[in-house]
């Protein structure tokens, strides 16, 4: 009897170390090193999803190498080379434009490492370059803009407007597919004419700039501003009271972000509707990447869910947006 307890004694031990040996291989692996080349600066949006992409890393235990490129499409290219030179599990990039990352892509997938579009497109004739975009839905976005301004037409009455189009990032996804959305959705109505429209680089500086372009050359004919970011808008508002009219009511303002501070200019009046563009992509990147280091199937396409906030309905209940 003594002798078979001290074996079920030695088999019970031996089991224990064994599973202890185990489980320390197993955490010692190393986690997921994600590398993240961030377009820029350039907006409260982009802010918001440079924190948000942080914080997600954070919260699932994925070591984040985090890139800025401020607005430079070489940097983002370098950034890219210096994550496959560390053998970085997963690279993620928003591409700052669509086009010139085919040589660097090739590269990656060379050296074996997935990547993911984060926020914006590229444009390429090559298969099999990225794994799968996270994104909003820039098309649908412009094509919302558009509605809302039949419907504020109609609303008012009205039996012609000119339209003023001030855009983001030539040849920047955002830019391309809002652009075509707005053009679609109003292409059918005789009551809409853009008179024109005008590279404002996303940027607060280049909608004030643009803005006071536009009052000089057309003046009190303006109808309508469609500006395809918050932040050319925040610069276009003060520019147009300056010129003494009153934004909101002696023009339309159709923004596109929802970030917190064009949200309260929305509520002051000043803005008729912002297309939200959410930036709290991290989650979805997160989740995406380590089932790419698994060796897991993803969706090629992942929209988030965004909705359009107006002078339509109750803007003393939009929630805080957190951005
Ligand atoms: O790509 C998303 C766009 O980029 C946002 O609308 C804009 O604010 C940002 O800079």
């Amino acid at each position: 009897m003594k002798r078979f307890s001290l074996i079920i004694f030695i088999a019970f031990t031996v089991a224990f170390l064994t599973s202890c040996g185990k489980e320390n291989t197993e955490s010692d692996e190393p986690g997921l090193l994600l590398g993240f080349s961030q377009i820029g600066s350039e907006s409260a949006w982009r802010i918001g999803n440079t924190l948000d992409i942080e914080t997600a890393a954070e919260q699932s235990g994925i070591n984040l190498m985090f890139e800025n490129a401020n607005q430079k499409q070489e940097n983002q290219i370098a950034a890219i080379r210096k994550f496959i030179a560390y053998k970085v599990d997963v690279i993620a990039f928003s591409p700052i434009v669509e086009d010139g990352w085919d040589n660097v892509l090739e590269e990656a997938k060379d050296a074996g490492i997935p990547v993911i579009l984060v926020d914006r497109d590229i444009s390429t004739d090559k298969t099999d370059l990225t794994s799968c975009l996270i994104g909003a839905d820039f098309y649908r976005e412009g094509y919302m803009a558009g509605e809302y301004l039949i419907r504020k037409v109609d609303s008012l009455g009205l039996d012609h407007v000119n339209i003023a189009e001030i855009t983001g990032t030539v040849n920047s996804t955002p830019m391309r597919q809002r652009q075509a959305g707005f053009m679609d959705a109003i292409a059918g109505d005789p009551r809409m004419t853009v008179i024109e429209s005008i590279d404002g680089d996303f940027l607060k500086s280049r909608g004030a700039e643009n803005m006071r372009h536009l009052l000089e050359t057309y003046g009190d004919t303006i109808d309508v501003i469609f500006s395809h970011n918050d932040e050319m808008t925040l610069g276009a508002i003060p520019e147009i009271e300056n010129a003494g009219f009153v934004p909101g009511k002696d023009m339309i303002i159709i923004s596109i972000d929802g970030g917190q501070e064009a949200i309260d200019v929305l509520k002051a009046g000043k803005i008729n509707c912002i297309v939200e563009c959410t930036p709290k992509l991290g989650k979805l990147l997160m989740d995406t990447a380590a089932k790419l280091k698994a060796g897991e199937p993803v969706l090629s396409v992942i929209h988030p869910e965004e909705q359009v906030f107006s002078d339509e309905q109750d803007t003393s209940q939009i929630a805080p947006r957190g951005y």
